[in-house]
């Protein structure tokens, strides 16, 4: 087995910034001339009309957005209100609203603003200083990004319209378990959900069967209910690193599901390595205080299809090394190319 690392952190981190940064944004200079229905502190590119820019450049409000702006970059500014009015000739066509890096709150969050958007389908709203969350009324919302924000509660049943809404990112906020019970239930094509650095003690209630992403790393979580995975059918990511389980936490067969592709408990309290099903293809054990490597863990059963089609392990800063490993392990885990014990 060879011990080649893979730069993890590295990857993490450049995924991180990438979601943060994943609406085009080109710096003004770059634009050429502004088109003419623009607001007068903004930038229209005259090749992209429908797009106003009015990133970067310290406001403190909202500016009135003109009719024919669909999308609407406000990011990096010091915004601390949204006025009544300011959408009123766009509330059916706006579609991007970027809000990110500035100082909202709810209370300076007008009526008549956000909660008359029919069309919006991006909400992008981290680094504010939200309590709770602000959804537009809109059917069409398929990305709604609330990071970094100060989110105490997520009210069930805000999102039971949102058809179309894939993806929910609310990492670092103050959300506990029972203040999200029931807020996923609605959007019925949800692929992803990223509750991570939050204050949960366990992963979130019915959420909704499409699933195929799940992230909690960094929350203050025990265990995974029996029978959580075979609610979730599509699920092939599933990271719970940095929370406090326990093997008591981990019911018989928790995490031996087909679909399940990707595994991290990484920094968590185990003591065994979980059952897990022959399909998955990375699993993140390091640090913990797993103190046995027991083969049948990865294979009940070897045989000439029956193999663990495991591909990378990390058992680093844990109890064992690896000569803890029994002579058979090739004959169950063929494929692992990078056993990482330190
Ligand atoms: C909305 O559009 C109408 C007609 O083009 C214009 O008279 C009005 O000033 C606009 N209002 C705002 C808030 O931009
Ligand atoms: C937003 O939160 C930050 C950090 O807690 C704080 O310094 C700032 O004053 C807050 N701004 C507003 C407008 O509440
Ligand atoms: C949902 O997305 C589909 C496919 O993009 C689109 O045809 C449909 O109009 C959207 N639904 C709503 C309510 O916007
Ligand atoms: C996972 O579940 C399958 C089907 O129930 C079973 O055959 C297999 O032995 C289990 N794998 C492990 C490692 O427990
Ligand atoms: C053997 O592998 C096949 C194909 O992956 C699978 O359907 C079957 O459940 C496995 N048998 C056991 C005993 O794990």
């Amino acid at each position: 087995m060879s011990l080649l690392r893979v730069p993890v952190l590295a990857i993490l981190v450049s995924m991180a910034l990438c979601q943060y940064y994943d609406y085009d944004y080109q710096p003004v200079s770059m634009l050429g001339p502004s088109g003419p229905n623009c607001n007068q502190e903004c930038e229209c590119p005259i090749n992209f009309p429908s797009a106003m820019y009015c990133d970067n450049r310290k406001l403190k409000f909202v500016p009135i957005v003109p009719s024919g702006i669909k999308y609407l970059y406000l990011q990096n500014n010091k915004i601390e209100e949204i006025k009544a009015g300011v959408f009123d000739n766009v509330t059916a066509e706006l579609r991007w609203l970027v809000l990110d890096n500035n100082q909202l709150t709810n209370a300076k969050i007008a009526k008549g603003t956000i909660d008359k958007l029919t069309g919006l389908e991006k909400l992008f709203f981290s680094y504010n200083n939200l309590t709770e969350p602000v959804i537009p009324p809109s059917k069409a919302l398929d990305e709604l990004k609330i990071m970094h924000n100060k989110l105490s509660k997520f009210p069930s049943g805000l999102l039971n319209d949102k058809e179309n809404l894939t993806s929910i990112n609310l990492q670092h906020n103050e959300l506990t378990s029972d203040a999200i019970s029931g807020a996923f239930k609605g959007p019925k094509k949800l692929l992803s959900l990223d509750v991570s650095h939050n204050k949960l003690k366990k992963l979130p209630a019915g959420v909704p069967s499409s699933l195929e992403i799940l992230y909690a790393d960094y929350n203050e979580i025990e265990g995974v209910g029996a029978g959580y995975l075979n609610k979730l059918p599509s699920l092939q990511y599933l990271r719970i690193s940095h929370n406090k389980i326990a093997d008591g936490g981990i019911p018989a067969g928790v995490f031996n599901v087909t679909s399940l592709i990707e595994l991290d408990l990484s920094f968590n309290k185990l003591q065994a390595i979980p059952e897990i099903n022959e399909q998955l293809e990375q699993l993140y054990l390091q640090a913990n205080e797993i103190n046995k490597f027991d083969l049948s863990s990865f294979c009940k059963f070897m045989g000439p299809v029956n193999y663990s089609r495991l591909k990378h392990l990390r058992l680093d800063a844990n109890l064992i090394t690896q000569h803890s490993m029994p002579p058979d392990t090739s004959n169950c885990l063929r494929v692992a190319s990078d056993i990482m014990f330190e």
